[in-house]
C-alpha cells in the first residue's frame, strides 16, 4: 500500500501549520547561494500545496517570513520578497484550479508596496474559493499578534465597547490574525530544528508537534504524508483520560 493509502481520510486534521525552514542549509550543502534555496523551496510549496488540497486538508498554513526575518541582510529580504511577488504571480493559476483560497496574516503593511498589492489581488480573487483555505504567514509574529489583541481590547474597555468581564478565549481568538481559523491540529517544522520561532503560540495551544531532519526545499508529497500518518497514529487527549476517550 502507498503512503498516501495509508491516510485515513476521516481523522485527517482540520489544519496543518508548517515552519518551512532549512532552505539557506539546503544551499549552503550544495556550494550555492542562500537565495537559490528559497527558490527551491518555492517548488515545495507547490507540491505540498497540491498534495493537501488533494487529500482533503481544510486549512494549510505557511510560515514564510517572521517579524525576526527583517533583520536578515538586506539582499536576502529582496530577493525573498521578490520571490513572493514571483509566486504569487505563477501561483495564482494553481490556486483557482484547485478552488483554494488565499489569506495572509501577519504585518501586511510591513510588506514592501509591491508584494502588499499582489497579495492583496491574489486574495481577493480567490476569495470565494471552498476547497481549501490557505493562509500565509509573512512579516508574522506570534507576540506581536497577542499585543496586537491586547491593544484592541484594552481600546474596546476604555471606550465601553465591551466590558473587562466579557474578555474569554473566544474575543481573544476573534481578534487574532486567524480569526476565520480553527486552532491548529498538526504543526510540522522540517530542517531538524526543534523549537517553534514565534509562530502561532495561541494556535498550538494542544497542536501534535512534528519535527523532521528533511529540509525544506526537499520536503515533498511523500514527507507529507508520513507526517499524517504519524498524526494519525497518535492519541489526542485533551487533559483527559485515555479510558474516557473510548
Ligand atoms: C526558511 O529557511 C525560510 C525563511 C526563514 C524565510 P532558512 O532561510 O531559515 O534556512 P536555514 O535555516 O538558514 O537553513
Ligand atoms: C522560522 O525560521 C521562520 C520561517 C520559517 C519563516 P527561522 O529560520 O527564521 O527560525 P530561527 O531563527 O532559526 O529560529
Ligand atoms: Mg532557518
Amino acid at each position: 500500500m502507498s503512503l498516501k493509502d495509508q491516510i485515513l481520510t476521516d481523522k485527517l486534521p482540520n489544519h496543518v501549520a508548517i515552519i518551512m525552514d532549512g532552505n539557506g542549509r539546503w544551499a549552503k550543502q550544495r556550494g550555492m547561494l542562500r537565495v537559490l534555496g528559497h527558490e527551491s523551496g518555492a517548488k515545495s510549496v507547490r507540491d505540498i500545496v497540491e498534495a493537501s488540497a488533494e487529500i482533503g486538508i481544510k486549512n494549510l498554513t505557511l510560515y514564510a517570513f517572521s517579524t525576526e526575518n527583517w533583520k536578515r541582510p538586506k539582499l536576502e529580504v529582496q530577493t525573498l520578497m521578490k520571490l513572493l511577488v514571483k509566486s504569487l504571480k505563477k501561483e495564482i493559476k494553481t490556486l483557482q484550479e484547485n478552488n483554494i483560497r488565499l489569506l495572509a496574516i501577519g504585518c501586511l503593511h510591513d510588506l514592501p508596496k509591491k508584494a502588499h498589492q499582489e497579495l492583496s489581488e491574489v486574495i481577493d480573487k480567490t476569495k470565494n474559493n471552498t476547497h481549501m483555505t490557505l493562509t500565509l504567514a509573512l512579516s508574522y509574529g506570534s507576540r506581536e499578534e497577542i499585543v496586537k489583541v491586547i491593544k484592541e481590547l484594552t481600546d474596546k474597555v476604555k471606550n465601553n465597547i465591551i466590558s473587562v468581564e466579557s474578555i474569554d478565549e473566544s474575543i481573544i481568538n476573534k481578534h487574532l490574525y486567524t480569526h476565520d481559523l480553527p486552532d491548529v491540529d498538526l504543526l510540522i517544522r522540517t530542517s531538524g530544528e526543534q523549537r517553534i520561532s514565534n509562530f502561532l503560540l495561541w494556535q498550538i495551544a494542544y497542536a501534535e508537534l512534528y519535527f523532521t531532519d528533511i529540509l525544506w526545499p526537499d520536503f515533498k508529497k511523500n514527507d507529507l504524508y508520513q507526517a499524517l500518518i504519524n498524526y494519525q497514529n497518535r492519541e489526542r487527549r485533551f487533559g483527559k483520560t485515555s479510558e474516557q476517550l473510548s
